[in-house]
């Protein structure tokens, strides 16, 4: 599997917060980006980052253009998606929770259950793929979300904010873990965060956002080696240079 390429042109989304009264979500937004690569979208709270993963998905209304592999919203049913809050099944085993993308697609028991315990076993979890959510660590059921967004190979990966409820170490070995995937599978992935060294220790650009109504006021080529580790790349040289020269961008919006 490899991954599709995303072209958004003139995004807009607003809200209709009361009867009368609209949020400007995403202000002309325009972003390109080629197959396979890993870009951060980095922007204060509330600047529309979710907003914009969910245009991508399908679920929300919009105007503009927004293609991914020549098709639009809601007509892919092939996106893995991991969101900011936690989507594990807790009357579901480990393994019955990552089959469940496969299950919604229509794969056999057996085969979910081979290919769960599979993906399972990469991360780390093949002793736990009968265990419950309840049962786990945080770090491991982020894991298992993992593996549930992955397991059905999609050529584009969304990801909202997913690690920022771990601890800096566990947050880290499972960031290593989503760089590994994403490297074998060649997926395109879109990564939303307002953690700057994350964007930056991830990804292949970061995009930088405005305060409400999210515009894009950056965009940084991050062409640190890889295969990354993401605690090491963080003492580099180059890591500083970027983190001042995005920061510099950044401040501005944080404040305001
Ligand atoms: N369903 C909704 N109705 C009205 N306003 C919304 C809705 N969802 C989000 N918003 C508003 O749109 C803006 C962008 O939200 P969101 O995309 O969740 O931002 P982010 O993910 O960057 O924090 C915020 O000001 C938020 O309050
Ligand atoms: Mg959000």
């Amino acid at each position: 599997m490899s991954g599709i390429p995303i072209d958004i042109q003139g995004l807009e989304v607003r809200y209709r917060a009361q009867e009368t009264n609209e949020v400007a979500a995403l202000d002309r937004i325009d972003l390109s980006v080629p197959a396979g690569e890993l870009v951060a979208i980095l922007g204060p709270s509330g600047c529309g980052k979710t907003t914009m993963l969910n245009v991508l998905a399908g679920f929300i209304p919009y105007a503009g253009r927004v293609t991914m592999g020549d098709r639009p919203p809601g007509r892919r049913r092939d996106i893995g998606y991991l969101f900011q809050r936690d989507t594990l099944l807790p009357w579901r085993s480990l393994a019955s929770n990552v089959g469940f993308a496969l299950e919604v697609r229509g794969v056999d028991a057996h085969t979910r259950a081979v290919q769960a315990r599979a993906m399972l076993d990469r991360l780390g979890l093949g002793g736990f793929a009968d265990a419950y959510p309840h049962e786990v660590s945080g770090g491991m059921a982020k894991r298992a979300a993992l593996a549930q967004a992955l397991i059905h190979s999609p050529p584009l990966v969304l990801l909202d904010e997913p690690f920022g409820a771990l601890d800096a170490f566990t947050r880290a070995s499972v960031e290593q873990d989503l760089l590994q995937l994403l490297a074998q599978s060649g997926a395109t992935a879109l990564f939303v965060t307002h953690n700057l060294q994350e964007a930056i220790a991830l990804s292949d650009r970061v995009i930088v956002m405005s305060a409400r109504p999210g515009r894009v006021i950056g965009d940084h080529a991050i062409d640190l080696a890889r295969p990354r580790d993401v605690l090491e790349v963080q003492y580099t040289e180059a890591f500083a240079r970027f983190e001042r020269e995005i920061w510099s961008q950044l401040r501005g919006q944080v404040v305001a």
